[in-house]
């Protein structure tokens, strides 16, 4: 038997992961509280055959070159994996893996709760009551708008996009969806949901949700024309990728009442936050919980790990990215 493979991961996920990759490799998990600082994940990943990553580290040749030649794989503790270069990658005959599938319902109750949180206003009241302003009821106080019989639009329509269609029938919702390509008819009819193209559904929606990976194409997808495009009394929720929304442009739509609000959980430059949001009542602010409940960090986990593991004992891992890696 060859000496076991090392592996780096770059900071503590939940033990039931850690312990797959165990049982076979030798593993160093980074103790950084933190965001491993660019010139520590150079030298740590140097020999490494597998890399077990976060959505945080920036994955790109030269951390490639660092980890040098016997780099087998790269295993993204998330679904989206826009902070690892693919195509270096598959240049370099690296596999490149992710989670999906496993934190679809999780993001979509994190969206649909960021959705209710603004409509509803729910953090401006918390702030109110914390800051010793409530006199009790009153008709005027924190109105907001109805989420039921309103209309949805999904930017993005894959799993999340389609567990958020899910969750908008129980509300009576009209759904519309707008997507790189149509879904078959017979999903549409069971979501009841439409499909129409971006600018329409900007501007005929109520709230507008974003459910797309982050590529080149969907850099600054919304941006000031598409947020002109809504209507005064809409909302945009995002819990995808920051830079999918142009976010100066959303700060001035929010403050000049181009929209109504706004709802995120991911931001343009993580974890920087554009600094006029942070004045403003109607955007609520969550720091990137999309996957985070106990349940589906854990299951990420064990995913990542098993990825990682297969790939090191030459298998195909279930969730290849880059499957031009093993076909050319
Ligand atoms: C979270 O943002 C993920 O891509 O898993
Ligand atoms: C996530 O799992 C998605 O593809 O929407």
């Amino acid at each position: 038997m060859d000496t076991k493979p090392r592996v780096f991961v770059t900071r503590l996920i939940p033990e039931e992961g850690l312990n797959l990759v165990r049982k076979c490799c030798e593993i160093e998990v980074s103790d950084y509280d933190g965001v491993l600082p660019r010139e520590m994940l150079l030298k740590k990943v140097k020999g490494a055959r597998g890399i077990l990553c976060l959505l945080t580290d920036t994955i790109d040749r030269e951390v490639m070159e660092a980890a040098g030649p016997e780099l087998r794989v790269i295993s993204n503790y998330a679904v989206g994996y826009n902070n690892i270069e693919v195509e270096e990658a598959t240049k370099r005959g690296i596999l490149v893996t992710n989670t999906p599938g496993v934190l679809t319902e999780t993001t979509a109750d994190l969206a649909f709760s960021l959705l209710m949180a603004v409509a509803r206003r729910v953090v401006e009241g918390d702030r109110l009551v914390r800051a010793g302003k409530f006199r009790g009821w009153e008709p005027l106080l924190l109105l907001g708008r109805d989420i039921h019989r309103s209309t949805l639009g999904i930017v993005g329509f894959g799993r999340i996009g389609q567990a958020m269609a899910r969750r908008a029938q129980g509300f009576n919702m009209k759904v519309m969806y707008s997507s790189r390509h149509r879904v078959e008819e017979k999903v549409e009819r069971e979501l009841g949901a439409t499909y129409h193209p971006l600018d329409e559904l900007l501007t005929e929606s109520d709230f507008v949700t974003l459910h797309l990976p982050l590529t080149p194409d969907t850099h600054h997808l919304i941006g000031e024309k598409e947020l002109r495009l809504m209507k005064k009394e809409a909302y945009l929720i995002n819990t995808a990728r920051g830079p999918v929304v142009d976010e100066k442009a959303l700060a001035r739509a929010l403050k000049e009442g181009w929209i109504q609000g706004a709802a995120l959980d991911v931001f343009e430059r993580e974890p920087k936050v554009e600094a006029e949001l942070l004045t403003l009542e109607n955007v609520v602010l969550a720091p990137h919980l999309g996957s985070a409940s106990y349940a589906t960090r854990s299951k990420m986990a064990t995913m990542a790990a098993d990825n990682l593991v297969r790939a090191l004992r030459g298998e195909i891992p279930p969730n290849l990215v880059n499957r031009e890696v093993i076909e050319g």
